[in-house]
């Protein structure tokens, strides 16, 4: 499905969260920002977004891996990456996120945006997440969620079931396809408490959450404890 939107995916993602999800990667960037010299992996990466904005943030003084296993948002990633400035710093990896390619305890921050709900086996895929994490570093996953109040859920419900979808058809049958999938694996996916509970069970430690946007979408992130 992704390999089939991947051409129109950055285009789509802007204009149907009306650029709002540039301000979540920097929010998140911000939130959790680059510290030392330990590289930065972003699993999920689709067409690079997350892990160009850690580029920036870290000024091209950290590596940067970034993993998907659609080969065509990696192309597209690659570009972009390249037309940045940055492709000598990041290196794109096909990898499937349950089971990466990449040695235990090395990266400061591992993380996540609109990715973790669309692996196979999401449990499998964080605990692949904290892995690879170093003791004391970060793993942050950002992710859709549903606002929870008054008048903003019913518009949200509104959008994302008839508006979203229907936008995303106008562009091709994948794309609706796609978009027409979102709204039910949002409502599926945990949220709040359920999805810092998750994170806890990875073996996380000190997991907060930050909801963006009046809760349209939430930022998570957890600690790899350092064993005594
Ligand atoms: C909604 S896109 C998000 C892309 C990007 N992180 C962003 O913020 O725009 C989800 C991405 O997850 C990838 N994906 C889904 N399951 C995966 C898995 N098990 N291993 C690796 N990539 C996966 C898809 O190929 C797709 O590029």
């Amino acid at each position: 499905m992704f390999g089939g939107i991947a051409g129109r995916y950055d285009f789509l993602n802007h204009l149907l969260s009306l650029g709002i999800d540039r301000y979540w990667r920097h929010r998140t960037v911000r939130l959790v920002p680059p510290n030392g010299p330990q590289p930065i992996l972003d699993v999920c990466t689709g067409t690079g977004d997350l892990a160009l904005a850690y580029d920036r943030a870290a000024g091209g003084r950290t590596a940067i891996i970034a993993t998907d296993f659609s080969p065509e948002m990696l192309a597209i990633g690659q570009h972009k990456a390249k037309r940045a400035g940055a492709d000598g710093r990041l290196t794109f990896l096909e990898a499937d996120t349950q089971s990466l390619p990449l040695s235990s305890d090395q990266f400061q921050i591992v993380c996540v945006a609109f990715g973790l709900r669309n692996i196979a086996d999401t449990n499998r895929g964080l605990a692949e997440m904290v892995r690879v994490t170093a003791p004391g570093g970060h793993v942050v996953v950002l992710e859709f969620s549903t606002p929870s109040r008054q008048p903003l859920k019913s518009i949200y419900g509104w959008y994302f079931r008839h508006v979203l979808p229907r936008i995303g058809r106008l562009f091709s049958r994948e794309s609706g396809d796609a978009y027409e999938y979102l709204p039910q694996s949002v409502g599926e996916f945990p949220q709040g408490e359920a999805m810092c509970q998750r994170m806890r069970d990875a073996g996380l430690v000190d997991v907060r959450s930050y909801p963006l946007t009046f809760g349209v979408a939430t930022l998570y992130v957890g600690v790899k404890a350092v064993s005594s």
